[in-house]
């Protein structure tokens, strides 16, 4: 089983068009428990056009409220950010390498010039007891130091492997299958995530053939589907496949 974390940042997006509460992103949230989810995922951006820096309390007391419910949090590990993080406390920090500006994740670290950064990073995180995952390209050259850095779990950023599936997916997937032959035989106590781009065509043949991947955070797709298909059938359809 892989755990289905729902990314609920566009749903902060409708809110916020209107400047007001509608829809309520901790009710949002909690239906997305309710009909399944594993746990909730924000990524707040400093301009705040998502989720706002006020959400993050208010969902970790949502998440408190449910024993085996994650909140995961994941950002570029500015000052700000960390100091963040570290007041709200969540289950788990994904750390992403995106400039500010950014309209969303678009790559993951690279390790070698990042070293000493995300080693610094991670202590503090870790030091509180929050779990720490980094956002990574299926590429292994962008993964050396991992020994040092002692990130608890990486994340696959997904993009290129959605883009090619519809093209040849036994192709989409090899480089993720390499990155993550190579974690399970170098670094065994490195688990991974994955996210970005995934959905309802996708998913299941990711994880039918990566069955280790701890967790998945999905956003973009699910809003997209719970317009069709309403919130509680398009989650429940996510974790039918996710649950296998
Ligand atoms: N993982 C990371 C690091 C992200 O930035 C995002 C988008 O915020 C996701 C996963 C989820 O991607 P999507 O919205 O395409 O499902």
């Amino acid at each position: 089983m892989t755990a289905l974390s729902i990314n609920v940042n566009k749903f902060a997006l409708i809110r916020n068009a209107r400047g007001a509460d509608m829809p309520n992103l901790v009710n949002i949230s909690k239906k997305c428990i309710d009909y399944g989810a594993d746990g909730i995922t924000v990524h707040p951006r400093p301009d705040e056009r998502h989720v706002k820096y006020t959400d993050l309390h208010e969902i970790k007391d949502l998440t408190n409220d449910f024993k085996k419910i994650e909140f995961n949090i994941e950002g570029y590990p500015s000052d700000d950010f960390i100091n963040r993080v570290l007041d709200v406390l969540p289950d788990q920090v994904t750390l992403v390498p995106d400039p500010p500006e950014a309209l969303t994740s678009s790559f993951g670290w690279d390790c070698e010039k990042y070293q000493e950064f995300l080693t610094d990073v991670i202590n503090r995180f870790k030091k509180n007891n929050i779990r720490v995952s980094i956002f990574i390209n299926p590429s292994i050259k962008t993964l050396s130091n991992l020994e040092i850095i002692k990130p608890d779990r990486v994340e696959l950023y997904t993009y290129d492997y959605a883009r090619n599936y519809a093209v040849n997916k036994t192709k989409a997937l090899a480089s993720y299958i390499e990155v993550t032959e190579y974690l399970r035989k170098e670094f065994s106590q490195i688990s991974f995530n994955a996210g970005h781009d995934l959905n309802l065509d996708n998913l299941e043949y990711l994880l039918k053939n990566i069955p280790t991947i701890e967790e998945v955070s999905i956003g973009h797709a699910l809003v997209c589907d719970s317009i069709d298909l309403g919130l509680k059938q398009t989650v429940e359809k996510y974790k039918k496949i996710t649950k296998k």
